[in-house]
């Protein structure tokens, strides 16, 4: 074959389309509810838009976006993620304007230039969601208490729940402080990444996923014993309200975000099924984005399920979707006419009608009616046509019902045993 769809991307064919569907409506259902409303953004941005946001030493921004020069020679680059996009849209066109909380979610595809193995792809999709103009734990626990919803009612269960908070910038800088006193002597013993990030960024040496460097950090400070007040005070009420909303979760000091930009609650949500890549949605809050991206200062909070990987969880256990309702097998070319007519007026009410096409012999045809898993078949042959009478089969029990060549009987029939 001349042609491979690049590494790390992949066709989502049928039946598989089938599942994505699915774990989509269900999660369209739960944003209703919740009063999530929908947007679609461009995936490409200026590269900016990500350097700013996600920050300029993480992973994803020094080696992992799909960058490149457009022909009007400026730096775009396929997102990597949502949020960013998400709040550049939501600065430029004032969407701060509408009364708050305002409540989005967006499903679509992100980039990242990783490695790709089991569940991790260059081109992979997220569900996520983002909340804007509420700086009150309430709704950090209510957007996780509608994470864990969506995955409930997706079907997925034994899912650890991991929360933590990461402080905000006042108490940021005394951990900062902290671990690279702690750090100081030990810096050669990481890696060259870790070495460059201890002056410019010090917290992404908390990142780094060198099993040398995890080792050597071992008994770093954790920034949840360095929370100011407010950040003390948020986090207790956080777990509090979960509590109220009986949302199982652990707190875990040591749950590092790739991304710069979050403040205060953050949480992962993963199973050990998954091996390596066990994070099957994650999120936070990011309490300064909107005002760096220029607009006024409004608090945000969301999370990002990652498709593939949910997808791989229920996988096996999915039903087989349904074959068509109905399989016309016409014999003769006049039956073929007659058959054409039928499937476009049953069609029409909504039915899902596939009809053979050449002139193969009643039995393979009706071998292909049951291979494509069709739920009735009727025959059309000469027989059928001069006297305006049929046959239904039910091909799910076997029962054969005589009637008239007449839509209307016919589509009772068929709808009757659906
Ligand atoms: P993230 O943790 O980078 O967060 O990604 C969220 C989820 O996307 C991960 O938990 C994982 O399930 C999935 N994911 C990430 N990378 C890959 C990959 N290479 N292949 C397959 N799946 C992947 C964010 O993206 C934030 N924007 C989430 C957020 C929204 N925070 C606030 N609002």
């Amino acid at each position: 074959m001349k042609y491979k769809a690049l590494k790390g991307l992949q066709d989502i064919l049928p039946p598989e389309i089938s599942i994505w569907q699915y774990i989509e409506s269900k999660a369209r259902d739960i944003f209703k509810s919740y009063g999530y409303q929908e947007i679609r953004l461009p995936i490409m941005e200026a590269t900016d838009v990500f350097i700013r946001s996600i920050g300029e030493t993480s992973d994803i921004v020094e080696k992992e976006m799909y960058t490149f020069q457009d022909k009007g020679g400026r730096s775009v680059t396929l997102r990597p993620e949502g949020t960013a996009p998400f709040v550049r849209a939501y600065v430029e066109h004032h969407l701060y304007n509408n009364s708050s909380p305002q409540k989005y979610y967006y499903i679509g595809p992100m980039f990242r230039y990783e490695r790709p193995q089991a569940f991790r792809y260059r081109q992979f999709y997220q569900i996520g969601a983002e909340a804007m103009g509420i700086d009150d734990p309430k709704l950090d626990a209510e957007i996780i208490s509608m994470l864990t919803a969506m995955l409930r009612n997706i079907g997925i269960k034994g899912l650890n729940f991991e929360i933590t908070s990461i402080g905000c910038k006042n108490c940021r800088s005394d951990f900062k402080t902290a671990l690279k006193g702690y750090l100081k002597d030990k810096m050669s013993k990481f890696c060259g990444d870790c070495q460059r990030r201890y002056e410019l960024n010090p917290l992404r040496i908390l990142d780094c996923k060198v099993p040398t460097c995890i080792d050597s950090r071992q008994g770093s400070p954790l920034v949840i014993d360095f929370l100011c007040t407010e950040c003390k005070n948020n986090f207790n009420s956080l777990k509090h309200q979960l509590d109220l909303l009986q949302i199982p979760y652990t707190i875990n000091p040591n749950l590092v975000r790739g991304l710069d930009y979050y403040t205060k609650t953050a949480f992962e949500v993963s199973s050990e099924s998954l091996g390596s890549q066990k994070a099957v949605a994650a999120g936070g809050r990011y309490d300064s984005m909107v005002e760096e991206f220029g607009g006024p200062a409004i608090a945000g909070i969301g999370f990002a399920i990652g498709m593939e990987r949910i997808i791989s969880l229920i996988k096996d256990s999915f039903r087989k979707p349904d074959g068509p309702d109905l399989f016309i097998c016409p014999l003769g070319d006049e039956a073929s006419e007659k058959g054409l007519q039928i499937a476009e007026q049953m069609r029409a009410k909504g039915l899902w009608v596939e009809i053979n096409y050449d002139s193969a012999s009643l039995r393979s045809q009706m071998r292909k009616a049951n291979r494509i898993g069709a739920r009735h078949v009727i025959v059309l042959g000469e027989d059928e046509l001069s006297k305006g009478e049929i046959v239904i089969k039910n091909m799910l029990n076997g029962k054969e019902t005589k009637t008239t060549l007449e839509i209307k009987t016919f589509l009772k029939i068929i709808q009757k045993s659906k």
